[in-house]
């Protein structure tokens, strides 16, 4: 089989200078386009990331029989009233993590779901069983074989429900179900990240009734239809703060664009203590650095603490900054795997299980790396902005996933940055 794969050549030591507009939050779209699944209507959602996620999550609606038009200012407008289907193949969501809310889409209009196990990027066992506890509270009846996860419903009946762990998925995946179920619905432990908000906003303004997203106790009261409704989707936290710390890792001075700072204070706060300085505006974090790095401690945690999405990222940064220091993954099982990629730029980083020690070296220098995953393949944007020489990152399809335009972004900023296509390979030849 013949496929085109492609790397980015970055040539290291070039701070980096300007502004940069932050796209639309990756975590919300590849929630809230699902959602509409829910939506008797037509919706409009804008500020929609031009990102492979979001390209796979169009397809799946469409596969469905929803009708979608994409317009070119980032506009998505979806007519979910046709939608004839409640099965979505392996095929169709092997792609994505995300697609897992096809279930609580489906569930919550059809009363009923057969959704493949869903897939996206590896960072150990990734259970789902908060969601079909909570899907199984509200009355569905669930089963998985063959990999396919089958939901049933005779009625959806509200429930209160208790997350033994805070699951970002789980909160909304149950929130979409329990939309329309009779009576109210009480989701307890809840996770509190923005695009959690985000996802209950957008349904609010389409004619839910949610209260208390952004807290640990979220109530939902059943309502009869979702109608319709425009809505525009939050800034990325996570695009925002991989361009922060891409300033403060070139030493360069960057003001990042259309961000929430309140949803960056965990990475500001970290940065000022590693030396760095930020400056937070309405709608803008600018970020510079004219002192060495210091070494600094972080744990990543559910929001508001350290989000683990920044974690790769922050790694990076530290693999540079004076002294020794420690990272402790606080989500997930195995997020450290592109360590090894670090180590071939000449980090010097010992990973044992959930924790990282980082000794800040002076420098790194250029080599062909690749990113394991999205972040990790931010991780390795940041280590080729900075290390000596040339780096080629390979894999990119995991970049993107998730960043929007990060060439034509980063050579705004000055970086020397370009994307070639390896010739033509077949895919046994790949390794
Ligand atoms: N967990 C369970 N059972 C469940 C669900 C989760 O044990 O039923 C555990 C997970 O194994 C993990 C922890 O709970 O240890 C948190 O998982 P969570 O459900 O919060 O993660 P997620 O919803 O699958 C989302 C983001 C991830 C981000 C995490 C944590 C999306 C599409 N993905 O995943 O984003 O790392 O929350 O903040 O929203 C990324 O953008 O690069 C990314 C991986």
């Amino acid at each position: 089989m013949i496929c085109i794969l492609e790397k980015l050549i970055i040539s290291g030591g070039t701070r980096l200078f300007g502004n940069v507009n932050v796209s639309g939050a990756k975590n919300a779209a590849v929630a809230i386009i699902p959602a509409a699944i829910l939506v008797e209507g037509i919706c409009t959602i804008e500020n929609i990331p031009t990102i492979k996620d979001v390209d796979y999550i169009i397809e799946i609606l469409s596969k469905l029989g929803a009708k979608i038009k994409i317009l070119n200012n980032n506009t998505l407008i979806i007519d979910s009233r046709n939608i004839n289907s409640f099965e979505a193949s392996y095929e169709m969501v092997r792609k994505m993590r995300a697609s897992y809310y096809l279930l609580g889409s489906l569930i919550g209009r059809f009363k009923r779901a057969e959704v493949s196990m869903p897939g996206g990027c590896d960072f150990g066992v990734r259970p789902i069983d908060q969601h079909i506890k909570g899907f199984e509270a509200l009355g569905a009846t669930i089963n998985t074989e063959h990999g396919i996860i089958r939901a049933n419903a005779d009625e959806l009946v509200a429930s209160q429900i208790y997350l033994d762990i805070t699951s970002v998925g789980a909160t909304i995946n149950i929130m979409l179900a329990a939309i329309r179920a009779k009576g109210i619905t009480l989701i307890e432990n809840a996770a509190k990240e923005p695009h959690i908000v985000d996802v209950a906003n957008f349904l609010n303004a389409m004619g839910a009734n949610i209260k208390g997203a952004g807290t640990d106790v979220i109530k939902i009261k059943g309502v009869e239809r979702l109608c319709g409704g425009t809505y525009s989707i939050i800034p990325d936290q996570i695009e925002a703060g991989t361009y922060m710390i891409m300033a403060a890792a070139t030493g360069g001075d960057v003001t990042v664009c259309n961000v929430i700072p309140k949803h960056l204070e965990s990475l500001s706060a970290k940065l000022m203590e590693m030396n760095v300085n930020v400056e937070e505006m309405d709608d803008k974090i600018r970020v510079w650095r004219d002192k060495e790095l210091c070494r600094a401690n972080v744990k990543t945690l559910p929001y508001p603490g350290f989000p683990t999405d920044l974690q790769p990222q922050i790694v990076t940064l530290l693999s540079v900054a004076k002294g020794i220091s420690i990272v402790t993954e606080g989500v997930w099982d195995n997020r450290f795997q592109y360590v090894d990629e670090l180590k071939r730029l000449g980090a010097s980083i010992k990973v044992d299980g959930r924790v990282a020690v980082v000794e800040g070296i002076k420098e790194l220098t250029g080599a062909p790396v690749r990113a394991t995953d999205l972040r990790a393949g931010a991780a390795m944007l940041i280590a080729g902005l900075i290390a000596k020489g040339n780096t080629e990152i390979h894999d990119l399809r995991h970049i993107d996933r998730g960043y929007e335009k990060i060439e034509q972004k980063l050579l705004c900023l000055g970086a020397k940055i370009k994307r070639m296509s390896i010739p033509k390979i077949s895919k046994g030849e790949v390794g």
